[in-house]
């Protein structure tokens, strides 16, 4: 492995759920320690292909290489062996247990092969717990409070923090900043920044072009299940939104002499 070989590699994606074809063909690259911003508009296919990167979805063709080296996987905890953990869209946080249950939660499968995780008592795994929150600089009064306490940003810092336990060389973020107030959505933001300082390549999904803008180093713009732009983050935010809309409807498209049946 040297540097420059990416830490992710998809070739050739495609997934279909009945006759919807989610991904038509999708070929994805993911650097060292940068952050890629992936954009669609709805049903693009943005989720489900970071589904079929964390493990959640068996791809129908395709192949992923992680370090150069060609991988399977047939779930999450694949993926998570591998490094790769995702943030889903909808969170995922139980409400009725607190913060540090939540870091924990699904821990338990890994923590057999980990030892020590396996038999960490409360006061070590609120330790834990309190040491991922402060090395984000995550700030929320006790790891003893329900989630359903937290706030939207508090409970989405929850879900990253979570996603960073097991020192995670690629992080994926799916719409992490939607439904938050403009405070939290900076918070979040920095947490991504955070993460990126700390040596962690990441994939954020969003909507909100500003935020994929101020964070993202590269991006790619999905539509009907196809790349249609991959490039650099340069040039001002008017110029960035002007072109990436004008590919995620579908006026301008960079790959459409290699789309395939
Ligand atoms: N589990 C599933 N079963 C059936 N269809 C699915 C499933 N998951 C996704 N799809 C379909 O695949 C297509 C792509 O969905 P996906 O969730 O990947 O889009 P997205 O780009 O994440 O959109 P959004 O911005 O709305 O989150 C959509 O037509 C969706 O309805
Ligand atoms: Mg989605």
């Amino acid at each position: 492995m040297t540097e420059t070989t990416a830490v992710v590699e998809m070739r050739n994606i495609k997934k279909h759920f009945a006759a919807v074809e989610a991904l038509r063909g999708v070929d994805l690259e993911l650097r060292h320690n940068e952050v890629l911003g992936l954009v669609g508009d709805n049903a693009a296919g943005k989720s489900t292909l970071m589904k079929v990167l964390s493990g959640a979805y068996i791809p129908d063709e395709g192949e992923i290489l992680i370090e150069g080296e060609k991988v399977h996987m047939a779930n999450p905890l694949d993926a998570r062996r591998l490094g790769i953990e995702m943030v889903y869209q909808d969170l995922a946080l139980a409400n009725n247990l607190d913060v540090t249950g939540n870091v924990f939660l699904g821990r338990e499968a890994v923590s057999i092969e980990l030892g020590p995780l396996g038999v960490m008592d409360n006061h070590r795994m609120e330790q834990e717990a309190q040491r991922l929150l402060s090395r984000l600089k995550i700030a929320i009064p006790s790891v003893r409070l329900l989630v359903e306490r937290l706030s939207g940003g508090q409970r989405q810092a929850v879900a990253i923090a979570r996603a960073t336990a097991f020192d995670s060389k690629v992080i994926i973020m799916d719409e992490p900043t939607a439904a938050l107030s403009v405070a939290a959505i900076s918070q979040v933001l920095d947490l991504v920044r955070e993460l990126k300082a700390q040596g962690a390549s990441i994939i954020i999904i969003s909507h909100r072009l500003e935020d994929i803008y101020g964070v993202s180093d590269r991006l790619v713009v999905l539509r009907q299940g196809r790349k249609v732009h991959d490039c650099p983050v340069v040039g001002d935010l008017d110029e960035f939104r002007e072109r990436v809309v004008a590919y995620m409807i579908g006026a301008r498209d960079d790959f459409a002499n290699a789309a395939v049946g």
